[in-house]
Order: structure tokens, then C-alpha cells, then sequence
């Protein structure tokens, strides 16, 4: 474990890092490793802890290397087709449950879907919603039926397509964590960014660009009263407001996160 920390010294979380693989090799969790920590390794089990070290080393994301992420304490698979889930998103899942009754039937759609995490969240604590998600990506949209059968989430239909697209009908509410980085952005070339797929974390030239089409779409196939919620960059709150503004939403508000950036913006169908 000391060899492992040393090689991962550069993640700042090596420790961490080193524990979720240990524990991800020998099929067990964290507290199992410190209820044993005279445990010795198979030589098999070496050799694997020692590749997945390698790897993390070299960057990869833990999330990529064990297969799974959790996302509103909900299990997920996920590979490097589909985005990490990210704790800041669970904003977005709180905001969409403050406005969704208990009891409600409502048409929700969920665009850029990835691994499923918000179409799932969603699921699993409004039963009755009929949830739709869509994602451009074969291959996530593949992942994310998946981690809804392995949930036992049946109430969610998945579409392959560009945001809206496949989608027909009217609907109470609209929720899409989208690509929003600027293609430019020097970000992208660092850290578990350079390992997830560019079309989740890039519209393209223009950071805005997916929030925009999104914003018109949700303006025609809202129902009165129905809600449009989306994530952005902590820098974009103020020009997201005013996409919502010229797309005719009402009742226009940003909220924060947890470390206190603007993250989701809503607005009321008119
Ligand atoms: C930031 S990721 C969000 C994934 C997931 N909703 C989450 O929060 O973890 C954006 C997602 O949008 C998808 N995407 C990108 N362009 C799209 C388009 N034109 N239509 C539909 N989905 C798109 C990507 O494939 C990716 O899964």
C-alpha cells in the first residue's frame, strides 16, 4: 500500500486513490481494508493492484479503472463513453425535487443523459413520473439502460439523438447537465478531463452553445408552468440568465453550489 501512495503522489488524492483500488481488487469496500490490515495479497491480486496503480499514475480516472461511480448514493457503471458523475449535479437533482410533488405524474426529460445519474436519481425518488433521456452517444445511452436495469429503474425510456430530437409531446419539466467548456479552454488538456469523452465536456467553440439549443427547445415543448433546470460553468450564471430570458422564460434565478459558485439555472415556462 506505502509502494502504491508513493506512485500516486501526484494525485491528490493518493491515498484515497490507492484504497478504492485495493478494495475494488479484492472485491470489497474501504472499511473492509482497515477491519484487516494484515491482509496478504495473491500474487494474482498484486499483479492487478499493481496494474490499476500503473494506470492511475498515468492519470486515468479511479471512477474509469474500477468501472463505477456513485451518484445520489445510487451505484453506477461507468466507462470512458460516458462522463463521471459529478457531486456539483446533485444540485440540479435537489432543485428538480424541490418543484416535482411526491405524488406527481409529471413528463420529465432529462438531455445528455451519459451514464443516466440525473434520470436516475429522478426515477428513483418520483415513481410515478414518466422520465424520458436522451443522449447523442450510442454507447452512453447503452450504459445508461444498463444501470437502469441493474437498478431496477423501468420507468425511464432512453432515445438515441440531439437533445430534443426524438422526443415528442409536452412536458412539465426539462433538466440537462450539457457540454459547456469552451473547445479552447486549457482545462480540458488536464487532469481526468484528458480521459472523458470530449462530446460530453465540449459543445464546441462556444461554451454556450448546447445551453442555447437546449433553452429553445425547452421553450416549445414546456407546458405552462413547466420548469426548464440546467447546469453551467461557474462563470456562465449571468449569460445563461439572459439565454433563458430571450427564449421567453419567467421567474429567472441561479442557484449556488457548495463551494458557492453559480451552477443551476431555472426558469418558468410563461
Ligand atoms: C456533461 S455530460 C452530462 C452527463 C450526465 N447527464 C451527467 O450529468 O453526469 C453531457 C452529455 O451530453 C451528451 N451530448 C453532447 N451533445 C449532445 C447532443 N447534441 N444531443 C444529446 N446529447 C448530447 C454527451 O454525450 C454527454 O453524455
Amino acid at each position: 500500500m506505502e509502494i502504491a501512495r508513493q506512485k500516486l503522489a501526484e494525485s491528490p488524492s493518493a491515498r484515497f486513490d490507492a484504497e478504492i483500488l485495493l478494495a475494488h481488487v479484492l472485491e470489497s469496500s474501504r472499511s473492509f481494508l482497515y477491519a484487516n490490515p494484515e491482509l496478504e495479497l495473491t500474487h494474482k491480486r498484486a499483479e492487478q493492484f499493481k496494474k490499476l496503480v500503473k494506470r492511475r499514475a498515468l492519470g486515468q480516472p479511479v471512477a474509469y479503472l474500477t468501472g463505477s461511480s456513485e451518484f445520489w448514493s445510487l451505484p453506477l457503471r461507468v466507462t470512458p463513453a460516458v462522463l463521471i458523475p459529478r457531486p456539483e449535479t446533485e444540485r440540479l437533482v435537489e432543485t428538480a425535487l424541490e418543484r416535482i410533488p411526491p405524488e406527481a405524474d409529471w413528463r420529465i426529460a432529462d438531455l445528455g443523459t451519459g451514464s443516466g445519474a440525473i434520470a436516475l436519481a429522478i426515477a428513483s425518488e418520483r415513481q410515478k413520473c414518466e422520465i424520458h433521456a436522451t443522449d447523442i452517444s450510442p454507447a452512453a445511452i447503452d450504459i445508461a439502460r444498463d444501470n437502469a436495469r441493474q437498478l431496477g429503474l423501468g420507468h425511464i425510456h432512453f432515445h438515441c439523438g440531439s437533445w430534443g430530437e426524438p422526443l415528442q409531446g409536452k412536458f412539465h419539466l426539462v433538466l440537462s447537465n450539457p457540454p459547456y467548456i469552451d473547445a479552447d479552454d486549457p482545462h480540458l488538456r488536464q487532469g481526468d478531463l484528458r480521459f472523458e469523452p470530449e462530446t460530453a465536456l465540449t459543445p464546441g467553440p462556444d461554451g454556450l452553445d448546447a445551453i442555447r439549443q437546449i433553452s429553445q427547445f425547452a421553450g416549445s415543448v414546456l407546458l405552462e408552468g413547466g420548469w426548464l433546470m440546467l447546469e453551467h460553468g461557474w462563470e456562465q450564471g449571468t449569460q445563461c440568465r439572459e439565454t433563458l430570458a430571450s427564449a421567453g422564460f419567467v421567474e429567472i434565478r441561479t442557484l449556488r453550489d457548495l463551494q458557492g459558485h453559480e451552477r443551476v439555472t431555472l426558469g418558468e415556462k410563461d
